[in-house]
């Protein structure tokens, strides 16, 4: 498949925007693809510009061109740079609102399901809901082309419940969530505090990708398809019954605990918020580790992850006590 320059730009704008609604403070660029940006960004405003002027008369002067803007997003460091740790860099906001990413799906969902789930032990219970899931008729109804429905994955009687956003490519076409990159560094952080993806639970506050029209890259669920999932993601917190969620970025803290919309992802990090009575963790969601290679959100991610394991009094030694001091 072949994108303009356009497609790409709006492509990469999407996934900052994206990336901004999950906490991410600041991004690394490389000079190369700054100095994309603000070539497409300069032609894209070219383009929007001719469209609305009417039929140039013959003028003597050949209009000015419009000055290529400055591209909307500062970089931290350059990649080869060594890492450097930055404090809360704001993003400078996105110049221009690029073309809004709708779902390609229905529009309007049906309201969102009632689930009753069966008594009974909790592998019984999840399997029940596990069939509901899969089968339901709106989650398949908004599926891409060859993608499943995507459900929880873990121990259904775990300590913890981690909570993602959505399913991306490779989640929707496994039909398991968290199996990409951000999967695999999730597993990792999963692993540093003694456990294992097997002995906690994985879930999504979505059961399929969101939609959209872009050639890669993710949408961030609408308000309207969190509200129709959130009844499915309850019902897999009430079987499992965890001492403790972690909450992986702002999606999954929004649709659990509401914090202040204005707050900063930093503020909402690092301490103790409540789900139905149950202590919950809001930590930077592993795909913000993914884009962010410095070791500061490393290091909050795993102090996060220190004090689920205070919470769940698991043995922290030293060592893992000592991780990016
Ligand atoms: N990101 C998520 O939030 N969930 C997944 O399952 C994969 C990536």
């Amino acid at each position: 498949m072949t994108m303009d320059l356009d497609d790409r730009a709006r492509a990469v704008l999407e996934e900052l925007k994206r990336q901004r609604q999950e906490g991410v403070d600041a991004v690394y660029l490389e000079q190369e693809t700054i100095d994309g940006l603000r070539t497409a960004l300069g032609a894209m405003e070219t383009k929007v510009s001719s469209a609305v002027v009417p039929e140039a008369k013959p003028e003597p002067k050949p209009a000015p061109k419009p000055e290529p803007k400055p591209a909307p997003i500062e970089p931290v460091a350059s990649s080869s740079a060594p890492p450097v740790e930055v404090a809360e860099v704001k993003p400078k906001p996105i110049a221009k609102p690029v073309r809004k990413a709708e779902p390609a799906g229905p529009s309007v969902l049906p309201p969102p399901p009632e689930v009753n789930l069966p008594d009974g032990d909790p592998e019984s219970r999840m399997s029940w809901l596990r069939d509901l899931v899969v089968a339901c008729p709106t989650c398949n109804a908004n599926l891409n082309p060859g993608a499943k429905v995507v459900f929880g994955v873990g121990n259904p009687a775990a300590d913890v419940f981690f909570c993602g956003e959505a399913p991306g490519h490779d989640e929707e076409m496994k039909g398991e969530p968290f199996v990409g990159a951000a999967g695999q560094l999730l597993d990792k952080i999963i692993s540093a505090t003694g456990l294992t993806r097997e002995g906690v639970y994985i879930g999504n506050v979505m059961n399929w990708r969101p939609q959209h029209d872009q050639a890669f890259g993710n949408r961030p669920p609408t308000e309207e398809e969190m509200n129709f999932c959130l009844p499915y993601l309850k019902a897999q917190l009430e079987v499992v019954q965890p001492k403790v969620i972690v909450a992986l970025g702002r999606t999954a803290a929004n649709a659990l605990v509401q914090p202040d919309p204005s707050a900063k992802m930093g503020d909402v990090r690092g301490r103790w918020w409540e789900f139905e009575g149950v202590p919950l963790m809001v930590t930077y969601h592993p795909s913000y580790l993914l884009h962010n290679p410095s070791m500061l959100g490393k290091r909050r991610v795993w102090e996060d992850v220190l004090l689920v394991m205070e919470r769940l009094e698991m043995p922290i030694s030293d060592k893992q006590r000592g991780f990016f001091q």
